[in-house]
């Protein structure tokens, strides 16, 4: 944890606060349909914040499934576990860091960025973790309107972990590259 700073508990719960009224006008389950999540998938949603998205994927992915739920910020956890309880949902892992997941290797069918990629001070680091978790073929996906689509292309494929598929409205799709 020593590399990004994290965000006050103040600044946090403004955010989460912010993240509640975005809610309101624009259900999160909106977004997350358009991913193909199926039954039974293990996703990682990172810099989950207050959970807004973690919820709807975690009903998607149903009993069969796992949402392991990252954040940088120690509330994060506090937050996605208080909705978890709040909504019987026992498929969520929280886990607080700012790049290693500690997930065993090529576990995971999703990695779900939602603005995010301009928070991450060192996104070639994460983008090689997200690598390493990934199955064979696994799905990237990441949103984040303070950048153009041009911008998170040329970021993500960068590094050369991912390859872009498509792009369904704001959410662009990458795809997990074999490494020689
Ligand atoms: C703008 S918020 C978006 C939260 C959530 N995805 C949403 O849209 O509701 C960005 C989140 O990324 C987290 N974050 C920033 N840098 C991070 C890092 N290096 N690793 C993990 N999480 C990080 C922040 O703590 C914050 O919760």
């Amino acid at each position: 944890m020593s590399r990004s700073k994290s965000e006050s508990n103040i600044d946090f719960k403004m955010m989460a606060f912010f993240f509640k009224i975005r809610d309101f006008f624009r259900n999160p389950l909106e977004k997350v349909s358009k991913m193909n999540i199926k039954e039974g998938d293990n996703i990682l949603e990172y810099g989950c914040g207050s959970g807004s998205f973690t919820i709807p994927l975690a009903k998607l992915v149903g009993s069969s499934g796992r949402i392991y739920a990252a954040d940088i910020h120690p509330l994060s956890s506090v937050k996605v576990r208080e909705k978890a309880k709040k909504n019987n949902i026992s498929n969520i892992e929280t886990i607080q860091t700012d790049c290693n997941t500690k997930l065993k290797e090529k576990t995971v069918d999703e990695v779900i960025l939602i603005d995010v990629l301009h928070d991450l001070d060192m996104y070639k680091q994460n983008l090689k973790e997200f690598h390493r978790v990934l199955k064979e073929k696994g799905n990237l996906w990441v949103d984040d309107h303070h950048y153009e689509p041009e911008e998170i292309k040329k970021k993500i494929q960068e590094t050369n972990y991912f390859k872009f598929v498509k792009s369904v409205d704001s959410l662009h799709l990458f795809t997990k590259t074999t490494l020689s």
